[in-house]
């Protein structure tokens, strides 16, 4: 199967009412993980890229390996996403190369990390979708910002302060067409989310309940949704680690959200523990071993496990074979006529 639209993704979880793992990758053996767990539970799939994992593989690597697995995986309908796109060009670059999705992340300026103001948002939101619908290309917005700044994403905010707000919310679809809204609960990037498990003062998932009593019809997306999962964390500390101890998103907390209009869950710090505890694992119970396949085919197992098991809770599972894909240019005729003024 060719890569597909997110948008026609994210539009058949609407109607099957499951939600979707997008899924961070920077090298050939994420994206091998996530093909075979999407295989392995016959899940629909969005491999995601940061701009650092865009440099990272010099796009041309990426690129090609991700048409290696539509070629290897012709069953799985497949995204490309740009993850945070930090400007117009960012993500003009990314739709030339071939990423049939694209997040215009307006919420922040173009240095990715100081807090941006409302017109600002619209702005390069809507400049971003007039150019990606021409070519059947989804977009995903984000109003509000999350916490913290350990990925080097984002603001070193309080997130609790800069939730998204539900009228705004309303205004900011409205206006800039997107086909999918991050939203900002009080989560953040990275392991350290919290310092216990999180609570409803924390982990605020009654506006998610707000926003979609606004906007039924939005397609919303949670991030910074890694559960950190206590166990990787101690695979990683018996290994010689030093993780201090957090709590991420409980997946029963997604699964919640997912309830009330969340169709998109980002996941990139659960595989790099996964992957991070398998190697560490290696190395401590076989010093002698030089061979980067001895280590890295645990990791990619251990990796392909964590996406399988959210694959299942998010309820993706299953539903591979229910669609075909359906071109861009057909999605790119749907979107005509649909451009908004602001
Ligand atoms: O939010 C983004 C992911 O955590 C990946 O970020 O590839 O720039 O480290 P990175
Ligand atoms: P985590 O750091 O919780 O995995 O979040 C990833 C993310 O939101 C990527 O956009
Ligand atoms: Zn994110």
């Amino acid at each position: 199967m060719a890569m597909v639209s997110m948008r026609q993704v994210l539009d058949e979880a609407a109607k099957g009412g499951y939600g979707v793992g997008a899924f961070n990758v920077n090298n050939m053996e994420q994206i091998q993980a996530i093909m075979e767990a999407a295989r392995e539970t016959n899940s629909p799939a969005i491999v995601q890229a940061s701009r650092g994992a865009r440099s990272y593989t010099n796009d041309r690597f990426l690129y090609h390996l991700m048409m290696a697995a539509t070629e290897l995986y012709p069953e799985i309908p497949l995204v490309l996403h740009q993850d945070h796109g930090n400007s117009p060009e960012t993500c003009k670059s990314a739709i030339e190369m071939g990423f049939t999705s694209v997040m215009m992340d307006g919420s922040l300026m173009a240095d990715g990390k100081t807090p941006a103001d409302f017109e600002y948002n619209v702005r390069v939101t809507r400049e971003v979708v007039d150019m990606a619908h021409e070519r059947g290309v989804t977009v995903e917005g984000e109003l509000g910002c999350l916490g913290g700044i350990e990925d080097g994403h984002g603001a070193d905010v309080d997130a609790l302060a800069h939730l998204t707000d539900p009228d705004q919310a309303v205004e900011f679809v409205e206006r800039t067409g997107i086909d999918a809204l991050a939203v900002a609960i009080g989560t953040s990037h990275g392991a350290y989310k919290f310092s216990k498990k999180p609570d409803g003062e924390v982990l605020i998932m009654s506006r998610i309940d707000e926003i979609h009593a606004k906007l039924p019809n939005c397609h919303m997306v949670m991030h910074g949704s890694s559960s950190v999962p206590q166990e990787l964390q101690d695979i990683i500390n018996k290994y010689g680690g030093q993780m201090k101890q957090t709590y991420g998103v409980p997946v029963e907390e997604i699964q919640r959200g997912i309830r009330s209009g969340v169709l998109k869950i980002n996941v990139a710090t659960d595989s790099r523990m996964a992957i991070t505890g398998a190697i560490r694992k290696v190395f401590v119970e076989h010093p002698e071993h030089f061979d980067p396949r001895d280590y890295l085919k645990p990791a990619r197992n251990a990796m392909k496990e964590v996406v399988k098991a959210r694959m299942i809770s998010f309820g993706q599972a299953g539903h591979a074979g229910d669609y075909q894909a359906i071109p861009l240019s057909e999605i790119a005729k749907q979107y005509k006529g649909q451009l908004v003024s602001a």
